[in-house]
């Protein structure tokens, strides 16, 4: 059997939309087994609904930014309830720390639009465009105690055009997180279950 995934979010959710694609195509054994956000109204959560997935709401207790400990405590306790063995963050844009950090070691992954360690933190395609960079791209690593630090998994590349804007260069980015998200949880659930 697959991997049980949990995925949190704060945005769209292409990038869970990725994930299932490729779990609905066979090029992925897992399953979405939750969807967490720290958003009500984010898209992920009505995608996920309408793929039958179950969801949820964390309640950041009105922080704008902050991921609360006791929020991330909730947050460890649905993921193991719901039987989640590998946690994917998926455009979600708070920071996992302790407790969330220690009750999955090792098991989260981040997907970030940029070539770590260029550029983490928020909004990573506008800041490789700000400094003239020739090319951006995009990384999936294991989240650790730092801001997009982790261990990487897989990276890719993608060039900077002539003309680019931040939603031209933000689109192609996340062409290639697409393809490379679902590979790298691949790529991580076959060296566990090897
Ligand atoms: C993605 O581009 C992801 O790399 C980025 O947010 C977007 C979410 O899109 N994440 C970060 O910037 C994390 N710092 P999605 O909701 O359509 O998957």
């Amino acid at each position: 059997m697959g991997m049980v995934l949990g995925v949190l979010g704060s945005g769209s959710g292409s990038n869970m939309q990725a994930i299932l694609d490729a779990i609905e195509a066979g090029t992925l054994d897992a399953r979405i087994a939750l969807v967490l956000s720290d958003k009500p109204d984010a898209f992920i959560l009505e995608r996920a609904k309408r793929h039958g997935i179950e969801t949820g709401v964390i309640d950041c207790r009105g922080f704008q930014t902050k991921f609360p400990e006791e929020a991330q405590a909730e947050t460890a306790a649905r993921l193991r309830d719901a039987g989640v063995e590998l946690v994917c963050l998926a455009g979600f844009l708070r920071l996992v720390k302790s407790p969330l950090l220690d009750v999955f070691p090792q098991r989260i992954l981040n997907i970030h639009p940029s070539l770590l360690p260029a550029f983490p933190g928020l909004e990573s395609w506008k800041q490789a465009l700000d400094a003239g960079a020739s090319e951006a791209g995009c990384t999936v690593h294991f989240v650790d105690e730092g801001m997009d630090t982790g261990p990487i998994i897989l990276q890719e590349a993608v060039p900077i055009l002539p003309g680019d804007s931040a939603a031209t260069l933000h689109a192609r980015i996340q062409v290639l997180e697409h393809r490379l998200y679902p590979a790298a949880i691949s790529q991580v659930s076959r060296g566990w279950k090897a």
